[in-house]
């Protein structure tokens, strides 16, 4: 069997990067700083020189996301913001303008909003749902477009091809925050995208034990440039984290599966309670982006939004405290299930988030668990949010 020809989860399950002495079926962790030479050449002369440069591990990782992503280069960060960081530091610099989309991961917006800002680059906020149109917000500084689709907490699709074709016709990059896709969902590179990053920390890793960012791309020059910015600034990844990683890449497709599965389990059955207003979830016939993700992606997963119906005073601390299942906490991409409001963290300044809606907005991930057991857990949530 060609293994350029295995399905994704086969190639994932056997990327092995080249190893020195004895090979295991995992790759080993080197908890190192100090690589050793035997002479001043090898000192001078060998890759890689020092342990933040990656070593074994890391090496292995870069394959399994280059597998992943389709990529041919990968470069590692300590977690998905730094890479986030990263892919648009190698391409804007002082006096050049970047475009970033309202639904940004809340973080990736500051970033743009504050340390962009003060490094003189000119960063502008887009609709998600301008498609082609954004060639009119395009300047003769323009050199960066930044797509997140689905959007952070409000899932709106973006038309990444032709945001994609419009920026490549005026010589401008794409770099697209490709978390949700997670590789085997969506591939950014394959639509034309310069740049593919993600966070490790979601369903990469898996299990919500630890952090890391790739940025992935397939031009030789580029990936030059992203080592550069990378090395200048020191980013590195953890070897344990990468090896967290590259055990979470074996079991990915498996896992996603379940995810989506379940998923939409709980967004059907969410769409048909009385307290729930609308989910927002794009693998939904009647989500407004459901024919681009349908076009653009090849399945989906655990995480969705949903809006309530307007809520009785002190309905929402009861719905919280009834819950058991269901963490209250940050992050998503593990096995268990997480809820979180989302009001508190929305900056939208573009499209349909500025106007009114029914009631509080939430983000839940579905986790591995038994979904009647999730069912149960919202259920009674539900019953305490509607009592007086
Ligand atoms: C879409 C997206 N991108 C990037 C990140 C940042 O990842 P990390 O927490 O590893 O920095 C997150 C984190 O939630 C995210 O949701």
């Amino acid at each position: 069997m060609n293994k350029d020809e295995a399905a994704p989860e086969t190639r994932l399950i056997h990327t092995r990067a080249a190893r020195l002495g004895r090979v295991t079926v995992n790759p080993p962790v080197e908890r190192a700083s100090t690589v050793l030479f035997r002479d001043e050449a090898g000192l001078y002369g060998a890759k890689p020189t020092y342990g933040r440069m990656g070593l074994t591990v890391h090496r292995e990782l870069e394959s399994g996301m280059c597998e992943l992503e389709g990529a041919r280069h990968a470069r590692l960060a300590s977690n998905g913001l730094q890479a986030c960081a990263l892919a648009i530091t190698t391409c804007v610099s002082a006096g050049d303008h970047l475009l970033y989309p309202d639904c940004s991961y809340g973080p990736t917006a500051r970033f743009c909003e504050k340390r962009l800002r003060e490094t003189g680059v000119e960063a502008e906020r887009y609709d998600p749902r301008i498609g082609a149109g954004i060639e009119a917000l395009f300047k003769s500084n323009t050199k960066a477009v930044f797509i997140e689709s689905p959007g952070s907490l409000t899932f709106e699709v973006g038309d990444a091809p032709a945001m994609i074709a419009a920026a490549k016709a005026r010589g401008i990059r794409t770099i697209c925050d490709n978390t949700w896709g997670a590789g085997l969902l969506h591939q950014p590179l394959a639509l034309g995208a310069d740049i593919s990053v993600q966070a490790l920390t979601k369903y990469v890793v898996g299990h919500a034990d630890a952090f890391g960012g790739a940025v992935m791309t397939r031009d030789a020059g580029l990936a030059g440039r992203i080592a550069a910015t990378s090395e200048e600034w020191g980013i590195g990844l953890a070897p344990d984290d990468a090896y967290l990683a590259v055990r979470g890449l074996r079991t990915l497709a498996t896992r996603l599966r379940a995810h989506e599965a379940a998923g939409l389990e709980m967004a059907h059955w969410l769409a048909a309670r009385s307290e729930v207003a609308d989910v927002l979830h794009p693998a939904l016939p009647d989500h407004p982006d459901h024919a681009l993700w349908k076009r653009d992606f090849t399945g989906s997963n655990g995480l969705f939004g949903i809006i309530l119906n307007p809520v009785p005073e002190g309905g929402m601390e009861r719905f919280f405290e009834t819950l058991s299942l269901f963490g209250l906490g940050f992050s998503w991409g593990g096995f268990e299930s997480l809820i979180i409001p989302c009001d508190q963290q929305l900056t939208r300044t573009k499209g349909s988030w500025t106007e009114g809606r029914a009631g509080p907005l939430l983000r839940l991930h579905i986790g591995l668990e038994a979904t009647a057991d999730l069912k149960a857990d919202l259920s009674a949530a539900f019953t305490a949010l509607s009592a007086s």
